[in-house]
């Protein structure tokens, strides 16, 4: 057992040299803009950037435009996938399936997709030859985990290495390869679940479960994330021996989130039972709203393929949604907590979750 009671001052703080140990989840589908990382970076919490789905060769332009609004430490996060050979045959026969709501939309079905999803190896080498000036001060991984040669590689640039875990074995391995942090991703939370090790729906736990397991498994700081949507989740998360909290979908009403403004509505709309976990939208299990894509597809979400499979199948699909302002089609990933959500500029949002955990833990 380990206590972190000195908030804001903790592990993770000193770690990555930040004020607040609050970090901004990194969120891939535009969420997590170059405003919204400054924004938390500079308010003296940590920005993630949400690197997965953007080539190798766009990791630096996003970056340069993160370090011209803040000169503080931030994060870039990747999920650990390399694009599988898939057959075109399967491809177009999943493809097939969507024939309906594509044609909905008033769109035949479009081309296969060229790239299915980007190498997280080019990825890893795209952050490496970052310049000083750009560099991260943390990769974070989720979906897998990587080499221990890796995780030096990052190292001798000064990187930190935060890996994502849903169970207590994947924690442990996270911190075998040599990992500084462990993000222990509880059920609640919004988007995609972490789980590489094991049976995912074992472990669907929620975050009361898994976080004291975690940190009483390892040796490391451990982050917690899933639904931590003010100062009490804050609190009760360094009570159960966090050293810092991960938070998502409280970040995305803020004014900075790139993200639909109907998305940003139906979060805060809610109700707390408005989620669910679900592959229909990238053959992953990830908590999404559920709206009339999630309640369709369902009965057949066992025959759907793999991530990044389905996901590059639906990507034209969303994209149209949202253009269309019909979000019925569209996969709105959000946590259990959305409707404690405040739609407030960043900064602000960190002052408010500040307050209200300094009045819970004292200064
Ligand atoms: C819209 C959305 C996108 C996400 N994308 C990523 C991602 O790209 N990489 C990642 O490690 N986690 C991602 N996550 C999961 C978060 O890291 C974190 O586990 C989650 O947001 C915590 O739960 P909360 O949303 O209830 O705060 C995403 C979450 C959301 C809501």
């Amino acid at each position: 057992m380990r206590s972190n009671s000195s908030w804001p001052h903790t592990s993770l703080s000193e770690i990555l040299e930040i004020d607040l140990p609050i970090l901004q989840a990194p969120m891939a589908g535009g969420a997590t803009t170059a405003e919204l990382v400054a924004a938390v970076s500079n308010a003296g919490a940590f920005g993630s950037l949400a690197a997965a789905t953007l080539a190798p060769e766009k990791i630096a332009a996003e970056v340069a435009r993160i370090r011209q609004l803040s000169d503080k430490p931030f994060g870039i996060n990747l999920f650990v996938l390399e694009p599988p050979a898939a057959d075109p045959q399967l491809l177009r026969a999943a493809q097939e399936r969507l024939r309906p709501y594509y044609e909905e939309l008033g769109m035949a079905l479009p081309a296969l997709p060229e790239k299915l999803c980007e190498s997280v190896s080019a990825q890893i080498d795209a952050v490496l030859a970052l310049q000083l000036a750009l560099r991260p001060a943390l990769v974070s991984f989720t979906f897998g985990i990587v080499k221990a040669a890796v995780v030096e590689r990052l190292h001798a640039q000064g990187i930190k290495v935060m890996g994502t875990a849903t169970n207590v074995a994947e924690a442990q391995a996270w911190q075998a390869v040599g990992a500084d942090l462990i993000c222990a991703q509880g059920a609640e939370a919004g988007g995609h679940r972490g789980t590489f090790i094991g049976d995912f729906e074992q472990s669907m736990l929620g975050l009361f479960a898994l976080l004291p397991q975690v940190v009483d498994a390892v040796a490391l700081p451990v982050v917690a994330a899933g639904a931590i949507m003010d100062g009490r989740g804050i609190a009760a998360s360094l009570m159960l021996g966090a050293a810092g909290v991960q938070m998502g979908t409280a970040f995305l009403t803020a004014d900075e989130a790139g993200i639909h403004p109907g998305w940003k509505r139906r979060i805060a709309a809610g109700p707390e039972t408005a989620t669910a976990v679900t592959r229909v939208f990238s053959g992953r299990p990830a908590r999404a709203i559920v709206n009339g894509f999630v309640e369709r597809m369902t009965a057949q979400a066992d025959q759907l393929p793999a991530y990044p499979l389905q996901n590059a199948l639906t990507g034209a699909l969303r994209a149209a949604g949202f253009k269309a302002g019909n979000l019925e089609y569209v996969s709105m990933y959000a946590g259990q907590g959305g409707p404690l959500a405040r739609a407030l500029p960043a900064a602000q949002l960190l002052a408010r979750l500040k307050t209200e955990t300094d009045l819970l833990l004292g200064e």
